[in-house]
């Protein structure tokens, strides 16, 4: 047996008896997907777990678009950007993506999670301080480790917590720079980001630079989905917005968008992945322009997508769970206890409908929920049909009984400890 083996080797038992006594929940084949509904095996389910928030991956537009492209470009982009991998399309739609957030530049990464890595890492260094958010994505923590900075976590969403944090920073004395790095909307609460209190920390540190990583507020937040700085009119304020094409936006990819020219051609000689990594297949970046497209001429969709939701969120309070005030598509159910997340998620997908449990360190310990999240494509039937398998399923697992209210106190997280200074 290797040392590796040896490391290894409790954690693929656990999994194997996960998987033995049928509660492990991940790595799904999907055999086919209509969007919001999907085959595994021989059984048709309903999606409450996607991030194709306004349903354009199946849209015919959409997939018109990247068949054409891939006819034009192949299916391959045959090497990074900087040495062969880079087409018209990258550049047409950079364009548009600064236009539709409201900046000079953008510059596209062949992933989200390598945008912020990437960006993050190549700008960053030793001498400077990032205030982040405990519950950021790991991409932003992966992105604040490779840099060497000073991590300097805040409370989720506490604009007050950040400026005492800020604060001792910089009575501590900063030599470079610092950067706060939020995101618009929080991928496992839902919760999106109280932005003008976070840009008011400005008062105390005029040099603080703001980055907002809306993976899951373009195309969601705003008018016209134009994003979560939108959503506040502050777009002038956020010195930078990072995007992503996997949620809304019905492909993959990603993107760093900003007002400062020089910055952004900095990155993009480097970064990283932008160098030493594939581009971008054209296909995807094809999907993008033709989702924008869709959703320039069909705003409407943005609106149905706030309705529906808030249609979930008031049956969900029906039956009794709590549900925090938002007007982002994720609406967690709150379970607690892993274990029973476990149980809770594998009776949802024995009757029907395919939604995922959050667990530690995705969601602090013991706070366990299952990630429901909804699109402008569910229909009436749908939704009626999830409402009524969680109420019976809640009843069962007495879930709002068992719901401890964890506002205001999120605990801490291995991958935010392991970075604090
Ligand atoms: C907030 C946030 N940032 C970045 C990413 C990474 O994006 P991608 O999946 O496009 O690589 C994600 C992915 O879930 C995310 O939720």
């Amino acid at each position: 047996m290797t040392l590796l083996n040896e490391r290894c080797k409790p954690f693929a038992e656990y999994v194997d008896q996960a998987k033995a006594c049928g509660f492990y929940p991940y790595f799904r084949p999907i055999a086919q997907s209509w969007g919001p509904e999907v085959q595994v095996d021989d059984r048709r389910l309903v999606m409450v777990g996607s991030n194709d928030y306004l349903g354009l991956a199946h849209d015919p537009r959409v997939v018109d678009a990247a068949a054409k492209a891939l006819g034009r470009w192949g299916t391959g982009p045959g090497g990074s950007r900087f040495l062969c991998g880079n087409m018209t399309v990258h550049e047409a739609l950079e364009e548009r993506l600064a236009d539709f957030v409201g900046k000079r530049k953008a510059l596209v990464h062949t992933t989200g999670f390598t945008t912020n890595v990437g960006v993050i890492d190549c700008l960053l260094g030793p001498e400077d301080v990032i205030l982040v958010d405990r519950e950021n994505h790991s991409s932003i923590f992966e992105g604040c480790r490779a840099s060497g900075a000073r991590v300097v976590p805040f409370k989720h969403n506490d604009a007050g917590d950040a400026r005492r944090k800020l604060l001792r920073a910089l009575e501590r004395g900063i030599q470079g720079c610092v950067l706060l790095v939020t995101e618009g909307v929080f991928s496992m609460s839902g919760d999106a980001v109280l932005l003008p209190d976070f840009l008011a920390l400005g008062d105390d540190c005029p040099s603080l630079l703001v980055y907002l990583d809306d993976a899951h507020g373009l195309g969601v937040m705003g008018p016209h989905g134009r994003g979560t700085a939108a959503r506040f009119a502050c777009t002038g304020r956020v010195d930078y917005i990072m995007g992503t094409f996997s949620k809304a936006l019905a492909s993959v990819g990603g993107f760093i968008a900003t007002d400062d020219e020089q910055v952004l051609e900095f990155v993009r000689h480097h970064s990283k992945p932008l160098i030493f990594s594939a581009a971008l297949p054209a296909s995807a970046v094809a999907a993008v322009q033709a989702s924008l497209d869709v959703l320039d001429r069909e705003p409407e969709r943005v609106d149905r997508l706030r309705a529906i939701t808030e249609r979930v969120r008031n049956g969900y309070r029906e039956i009794g769970l709590k549900v925090r005030d938002s007007e982002t598509p994720i609406v967690p159910i709150h379970i607690g206890p892993e274990m029973t997340a476990y149980h809770f998620a594998q009776e949802l997908f024995a009757h029907g409908v395919f939604a995922l449990p959050a667990v530690y360190p995705a969601v602090p310990r013991g706070k366990a929920v299952i990630r429901t999240a909804f699109m402008s494509t569910h229909e009436d039937r749908h939704i009626d049909f999830v409402l009524e398998v969680v109420q019976k399923l809640a009843r069962k697992h007495d879930v709002p009984g068992r719901f401890a209210d964890s506002e205001g106190a999120v605990a801490e997280t291995a991958r935010v400890s392991s970075l604090v200074c």
